[in-house]
């Protein structure tokens, strides 16, 4: 009894000090909020200024935004990149053929002369961040509609970026925080030329695949890395042969320590979008209407381009990304709609609305401003229940075929024909677009595969919309082709230009606007589109425009209502700044997930007949022999751990960073018992999953044998524990005696 009380009161000190920490925290903030303090106590060693910095190199300095999707961290004094294997993942098949397939035989570049450009990728860092909340208020004034205030701040925002980009040479962008209560200023700079050099086979970096995605104990060496190149002078450029590695201001340097219960943990990087201040109505229609709508369409889509890439390994390839990307969110909404039922989200958020209530009904003065925001989002919600579907099936089934979205880029060479007074040159330029994207579109297409995905997706789309939405196009599909979709798919992709590459090149060549108002797919798509801008859109605006105008005021009125509670900005794929902890949990009653996996864990999950669960022999062997070199700890090998940090879908790549600021491993996945926490964070239950950087430079060194990389990165080997002085350890010993 006595031992579980002591047990009891030691927890509930242990979880104040190591808190788990919500929040993604802009970094200007470190030195006031109190984050500073924080992150000392739970045992940051790092000054303010060592984290983020104007004038001195500091962390932020090694951090990027990979393409606007993902975070890599510099490794190197060298501009050598890390980030997770699924981020780079379209790349690396963009590599691949049959005969040399980079996703299932890995690839790590000899030498610099291999390492492969990457058209299109490009790396971004933040120079410096700015608050400019004064200067948008000053234009910004409650008396405003929804419309002027939208208009305002859309000029505004082109203006503040001008002047900064003008004054500074950096790129400016002007985002919104707190739904629209402040504004921030943010310059960057972009780098172009960045090269794949090196990612372990899918067996390793994806290891686990669908089965394992979102879920710990997890055992996927998540990573890859790229090379980021500047012009001979060091300045951003295009590709180059003559470009030159990047010389960064600042480079992590690498921890071999490991990783314990309680370390501190923060994550540096650019998470693309929460939802954190959603309304119980917001999460009610989430889990009525989007997320079985989303997850419906996908799994359509899915089984079909499954299918056919399983029957052909060149398929298998040309498809391994776009599936990869489908599936990923298929999952996500599937996991989240779980999380908010089995975490009663809808009451938890329905509790702070009553208190927000509450809270306007004792403020007389401010009643007019906040008393109705709850109801009109109410009736939103309602308003959009009756026309969400439609949007649905726009995004997912219409744009969830490669035809349409593909002919619909073509209504930009239809305004240039059907304006006598365009010049020629104003249509060579467009036509040299199309041209381009037309290589794109072919590179990893499939007609037959797209025709099959055509039929099922549009004839659920005409079975789930109200009949009163529909485009016009069905009722033809029902007269001319007794509503039999698999001939529509069959006529449409026989007869349209932009089913093959030939055709489209040809149409090209000598496009003509006849051609293209006759083509069946571009017909098909005007009519989505027109129904969608006349019908739908303009519904759907106000409902938006109200719903957005209450939440700023709903969140305004939240930071009000609790002037002592630190809030932090939803995620809007802004560099933030996440701390916490190494922490296990517990996923339901009885059970402990612990904080570590190794590589037992992966020959436990070992099954050479589940393409998911391959393990490549070399790895075995390695795991046999024990051969881990300096990454191993007491005979295992660490391949994943997990931290409390806040984190969300455009974190992945961040660097996980302890006390002294060296990387201890990469940040590259949330867990399953908390997927709606993009919506609530949950303290208990919510956990980053990382790849222990000892199990990524395991891979590098011993497994692909790519020393050269290591010996380019800053390794800190693990400090030996501090020798006592001789006599000391008599006295001390004699003490104990
Ligand atoms: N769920 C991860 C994320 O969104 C991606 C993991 C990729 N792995 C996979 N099996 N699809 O960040």
């Amino acid at each position: 009894m006595y031992r579980t009380i002591t047990a009891f009161i030691f927890c509930l000190i242990i979880s104040s000090t190591a808190r788990a920490d919500e929040g993604m925290w802009l970094p200007i903030h470190i030195k006031n909020l109190l984050l500073y303090e924080n992150m000392q106590e739970l045992g940051l060693k790092l000054s303010a200024e060592e984290i983020y910095s104007v004038n001195q190199s500091s962390l932020k300095d090694a951090i990027v935004s990979l393409g606007g999707f993902c975070t890599g961290e510099v490794i190197s004094d060298q501009g050598l990149l890390l980030t997770n294997h699924h981020c780079a993942y379209d790349a690396i098949q963009s590599h691949s053929t049959v005969e040399n397939d980079l996703l299932e035989n890995g690839f790590f570049a000899k030498s610099r002369a291999d390492e492969l450009p990457n058209e299109g990728l490009y790396v971004r860092f933040l120079v410096r961040m700015e608050d400019v909340t004064e200067q948008f208020n000053k234009v910004l004034s409650d008396t405003l509609t929804a419309e002027e205030r939208q208009a305002f701040i859309s000029q505004m925002t082109q203006e503040v970026e001008k002047q900064a980009s003008e004054a500074t040479g950096y790129e400016a962008s002007v985002k919104s925080f707190f739904a629209g209560n402040e504004f921030y200023l943010f310059l960057y700079e972009t780098y172009r030329d960045i090269r794949l050099v090196g990612a372990p086979p899918e067996s390793i970096g994806k290891f686990g695949g669908d089965t394992d995605n979102w879920m710990w104990p997890r055992h996927t060496g998540d990573f890859s890395m790229f090379r980021i190149y500047t012009g001979p002078d060091g300045k951003p450029a295009e590709y180059s042969e003559d470009n030159i590695p990047l010389k960064p201001r600042h480079h992590l340097p690498i921890s071999l320590e490991g990783v314990e219960e309680g370390d501190f943990a923060m994550v540096f990087g650019f998470p693309g979008s929460t939802d954190r201040y959603l309304t119980s109505y917001g999460v009610q229609f989430a889990l009525d209407i989007t997320n079985p709508t989303r997850v419906k369409i996908r799994d359509k889509r899915l089984s079909i381009l499954k299918k056919d890439m399983d029957a052909d390994e060149a398929l298998r390839i040309k498809y391994a990304s776009k599936y990869a990307q489908v599936s990923n969110y298929w999952k996500y909404f599937i996991g989240q709609s779980q999380g908010l039922k089995n975490l009663n989200i809808v009451e938890k958020k329905q509790s702070i609305e009553q208190d927000f209530r509450d809270w306007t009904a004792q403020q007389p003065q401010q009643r007019s401003q906040y008393d109705t925001v709850l109801s009109v989002m109410e009736k939103s919600y309602d308003q959009l229940r009756k026309y969400q579907e439609s949007y649905l099936y726009l995004s997912e089934a219409v744009f969830g075929t490669e035809i349409l979205p593909f002919a619909y880029q073509f209504s930009r060479l239809s305004s240039v024909l059907e304006n006598e007074s365009a010049s020629p040159e104003e249509s060579q330029a467009v036509v040299a677009t199309l041209r381009e994207a037309t290589e794109e579109h072919f590179k990893d297409y499939s007609a037959s595969t797209d025709q099959k995905v055509f039929a099922a997706l549009l004839e659920m789309y005409a079975q789930d919309v109200p009949a009163d939405q529909l485009p016009a196009i069905f009722e033809r599909v029902q007269k001319k082709y007794k509503s039999n979709y698999s001939k529509w798919a069959a006529q449409v992709f026989e007869n349209s230009v932009f089913s093959s590459q030939e055709e489209t090149k040809a149409f090209l060549d000598d496009p003509s606007l006849k051609v293209l108002e006759k083509d069946p797919a571009y017909q098909a798509m005007e009519s989505f589109m027109d129904n969608y801008f006349e019908q739908i859109a303009p519904m759907l605006r106000s409902t938006y425009g109200d719903l957005e105008s209450n939440n700023r005021l709903f969140v305004a009125g939240l930071r009000e209502m609790n002037p002592d509670q630190q809030y932090y900005p939803d995620a809007n794929s802004t560099l933030r700044l996440t701390y916490g902890s190494v922490q296990s949990y517990e996923p339901k009653d009885g059970v402990l997930f612990q904080h570590l996996t190794t590589l037992e864990g992966v020959a436990e999950k070992r099954d050479p007949n589940n393409m998911e669960f391959e393990v490549p022999d070399k790895l075995m062997e390695l795991y046999q022999t024990k051969d881990y070199g300096p990454y191993g700890m007491d005979g295992e090998m660490p391949v994943c751990f997990i931290t409390n940090n806040d984190i969300t879908g455009g974190n992945s790549g961040s660097p996980v960073i302890n006390a002294q600021g060296q990387l201890i491993g990469t940040a590259f996945d949330g867990n399953w018992e908390a997927m709606s926490g993009d919506i609530a964070f949950e303290d208990e239950l919510q956990r980053c999953i990382n790849v222990d950087i000892r199990y990524t430079l395991f891979i590098i060194d011993k497994f692909a044998g790519a020393n050269h990389l290591i010996e380019e990165m800053t390794i800190v080997e693990p400090q030996e524990e501090p020798e006592l002085e001789p006599e000391s350890v008599t006295e001390e010993t004699e003490e104990e005696r």
